[in-house]
């Protein structure tokens, strides 16, 4: 079913014609906080297998900020070279499906929803139907819209990548950040003894998160030699190898996700990983890293982990649409707790414009 040429009303909201504008964020390049304004654009429509959505709220993570500044340069390789080719800003997402493409299968119009829609901090935003799951009955849409990149990472770094094992040891650095929050979870979820790290005035969220111990990383070691883990989440990516190694078992699984260091070009991560893949190879440890994959049937296990209250999303704050800057200098300065949202006010009920 298609709304298009015709309105349809859904919680006394009007969705008008595809051809109606929407409020966004957007960016006409890339750069600073500054290169994002509120504007009004076009309204997308969906493609065959697409969903078009009524977007609640927007999640702000790293890829977010990324995805603004253009660094590194490897990625715009993908996203557009001199500016991006989707103009507005946000990935993950929370809403409600008002209209679907000819091939849809798996969601009808009325159906709340969370998962990643390029172009998510607007009023609508269109998503591949395999990019959704159905929204946690337990969790409002704020609370949705925090989870899907940040806990599919955390999820497939820690099952599918580390092979994670009820009883093992397991240490989760940037515990306290977007894809910590979850890691630590879900760790304790599959039985693990958790230990994250974080700066000091974060180290009560961590515990707040189940985590059975936490490092202070201004005061201590974790690869001082008194602990061992199975398993290294390594999220915060500023550790070295050899210390990461170090605070391994000698069989144990070093799994890569995350780092903001480095250069332009490449960022942070690829020539860590490539020298881990590469020392891996001759050594007991597994040195291995994570690339998340925006997989709906991956997003399905989490709602089952959130509605049995395995997992609940860690959201510090909320910003209107208008304000999302200022979520993205909170994010930037490094004073985010948890995960932050964008939330889209509703509409004006009445013919669309
Ligand atoms: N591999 C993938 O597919 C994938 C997917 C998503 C994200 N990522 C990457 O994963 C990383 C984390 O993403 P996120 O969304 O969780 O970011 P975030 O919410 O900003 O969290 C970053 C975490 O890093 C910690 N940190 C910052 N500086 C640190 C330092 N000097 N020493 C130790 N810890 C430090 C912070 O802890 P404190 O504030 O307590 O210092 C914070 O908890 C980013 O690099 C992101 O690009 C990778």
């Amino acid at each position: 079913m298609s709304i298009e040429g015709q309105a349809a009303v859904i919680d006394g909201e009007t969705h008008g014609p595809a051809t109606s504008t929407m409020q966004a964020v957007v960016q006409d390049g890339y750069g600073p906080v500054e290169v994002l304004r509120l504007a009004r654009v076009p309204r997308p429509a969906p493609g065959d297998h697409e969903v078009l959505l009524r977007v609640h709220a927007a999640g702000l993570d790293r890829g977010t900020w990324h995805l603004m500044a253009g660094k590194p340069y490897l990625l715009r390789l993908v996203f557009g070279i001199r500016r991006p080719r989707q103009p507005v800003l946000g990935r993950d997402v929370a809403g409600t499906v008002v209209a679907v493409g000819s091939a849809v299968t798996r969601f009808a119009v009325g159906d709340d929803v969370y998962g990643v829609a390029p172009g998510s901090f607007a009023e609508y935003a269109v998503a591949r139907e395999d990019k959704l799951a159905r929204k946690p009955a337990n969790l409002t849409f704020e609370q949705a819209a925090v989870v899907p990149i940040s806990a599919l990472t955390a999820q497939q770094a820690l099952c599918a990548v580390g092979r994670v094992e009820s009883g093992q040891k397991v240490l989760v650095t940037g515990a306290s950040g977007g894809v910590g929050s979850y890691a630590v979870q879900l760790a304790k979820a599959c039985g693990a003894e958790v230990t994250g790290v974080s700066s000091t005035a974060k180290l009560d969220l961590v515990r707040s998160l189940g985590a059975d111990h936490v490092i202070d990383y201004s005061r201590e070691d974790f690869a001082d030699g008194h602990h061992r883990y199975d398993l290294i989440l390594d999220i915060a990516g500023n550790p070295s190898l050899s210390r990461l190694r170090r605070a391994l078992t000698p069989t144990g699984t070093l799994v890569l996700v995350g780092g903001e260091e480095g250069n332009d070009w490449t960022g942070g991560t690829i020539g860590r990983q490539l020298r881990a893949r590469t020392v891996s190879l001759f050594v007991r440890q597994r040195l291995t890293s994570a690339l998340n994959k925006e997989r709906g049937s991956d997003l399905e296990r989490l709602t089952r982990l959130i509605e049995s209250g395995q997992v609940t999303p860690s959201l510090e704050r909320t910003f209107p649409l208008a304000e999302a800057p200022d979520a993205m200098r909170h994010l930037e300065a490094g004073r985010a707790r948890g995960k932050l949202a964008i939330t889209v006010p509703p509409l004006r009920t009445g013919p669309a414009s």
